[in-house]
């Protein structure tokens, strides 16, 4: 009896492991040329959330492909997300550091029985062109509204807005615009300037003559902001008293050493400050650290993947591993945790982040390295660009 037992115990055991599979993440991101060192942060987060939380979601071994899409170009990400599935077999698709790229391969999810977590990508319809859409990053939308205020209460009447010609710039604009001119300020000029603009001189130009007290700008994070921060103090803008407003994608920590002086005093609203003071950072800036291995390269791409791999674990978790991606989604509809950045929870309707957007002045930490040093919460921001993106 004792020995019957025991191999049919053995052949449970050996039939609960056959069902055991490698669930495969296809990430789709910038991971060479001039936008590598946000895909690089994709990676350290979710090589820090792997650290911490082991490489399995149960019996399931859990494996990352990479796919590399250097500039926005939402062929490329749609042929490598259509690989991903059909070749490579993925149950999940997630990355996506521009908006056109995730755009761009929305249509093959429901298809494919494939969730997608976007970790960056930040123009509010994204969510709205397919059901399997959950995000962990964050909008303009989200990022925009709160600096309005924050613009008129120090006393600027008027603002001229400059961003990129795309998706999350136009959602920029619209929502500065919006909030700006509700608390009783005017934006005097807009401009929108091509992504791929990096001679911001005559920009620079037209700010100084708009006769604006302030300007309003978005670009995505990379070599573009980099250069417009440096062209708005070499134009001599800021010696004009001439104030900047944004989101913080203008002042990613990884650019504050090169920047250094230059980014001083500006103010910028952000989902997240590698600086942001709490346990859950603390331990999350320590593993990320150690899987950059520069940790002055650290930045907000690598919040939105350690996130965007919280849900995808919880997705694992509530479908066994099977390939189910209704259920996967239907599973993380209201999920709430605490993550680095603070409380957040995914809204069950609209399957974007909820969260904390801090208000922030770079200047120099503890340290004497540059920081967004937060000084003024706004708590448990929705995305108010989804009623525009319907
Ligand atoms: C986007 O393309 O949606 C995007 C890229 C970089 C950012 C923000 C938004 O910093």
């Amino acid at each position: 009896m004792k020995r019957f037992l025991g191999a049919a115990i053995a052949a449970l055991a050996m039939s609960v492991s056959a069902e055991a599979a490698t669930i495969k993440v296809g990430v789709v991101g910038p991971f060479s040329g001039p936008f590598a060192l946000q895909g690089k942060n994709f990676k350290a987060g979710i090589d820090a959330y792997m650290a911490v939380n082991g490489a399995k979601v149960g019996d399931n071994d859990v494996e990352i492909i990479y796919r590399d899409v250097p500039q926005a170009d939402p062929a490329q990400s749609k042929a490598l997300a259509q690989e991903l599935i059909v070749k490579e077999g993925v149950q999940y698709l997630a990355g996506f550091y521009f908006t056109p790229d995730a755009m761009a391969a929305t249509p093959i999810l429901q298809q494919g029985n494939v969730p997608m977590v976007v970790m960056n990508a930040a123009t509010s319809a994204i969510v709205t062109k397919s059901p399997y859409v959950v995000r962990t990053s964050f909008t303009t939308w989200q990022t925009s509204t709160p600096i309005a205020q924050v613009a008129k209460d120090a006393g600027v009447d008027k603002v001229i807005t400059v961003v990129s010609d795309y998706g999350p710039g136009v959602d920029a604009e619209n929502a500065f615009k919006a909030g700006f001119e509700k608390a009783g300020g005017k934006v005097v000029e807009a401009i929108r300037m091509p992504l791929s603009t990096n001679d911001f001189s005559p920009i620079m130009q037209r700010i100084k003559d708009s006769g604006a007290g302030a300007v309003f700008a978005f670009l995505p994070s990379g070599p573009t902001t980099l250069g417009f921060v440096k062209a708005y103090n070499q134009n001599g803008l800021k010696t004009a008293g001439i104030k900047i407003f944004s989101p913080g994608d203008l002042t990613q920590e990884s650019d504050l050493p090169a920047l250094g002086e230059a980014a001083a005093g500006v103010q910028t609203t952000f989902h997240y400050a590698v600086s942001h003071d709490s346990p859950e950072n603390k331990a999350f800036v320590e593993a990320a650290s150690k899987a950059i291995g520069n940790p002055a390269e650290l930045s907000f791409p690598a919040v939105g993947a350690y996130d965007g791999m919280h849900v995808i674990y919880k997705m694992i978790e509530a479908t066994g591993g099977k390939q189910d991606a209704k259920k996967a989604v239907d599973a993380v509809k209201g999920l709430s945790w605490t993550s680095p950045r603070g409380p957040v929870s995914i809204d069950a309707e609209s399957r974007h982040i909820t969260q904390n957007i801090y208000l922030r002045e770079v200047t120099k930490g503890p340290d004497g390295a540059y920081i967004n040093k937060e000084i003024k919460t706004f708590e448990r921001q929705g995305d108010p660009g989804l009623a525009a993106a319907k």
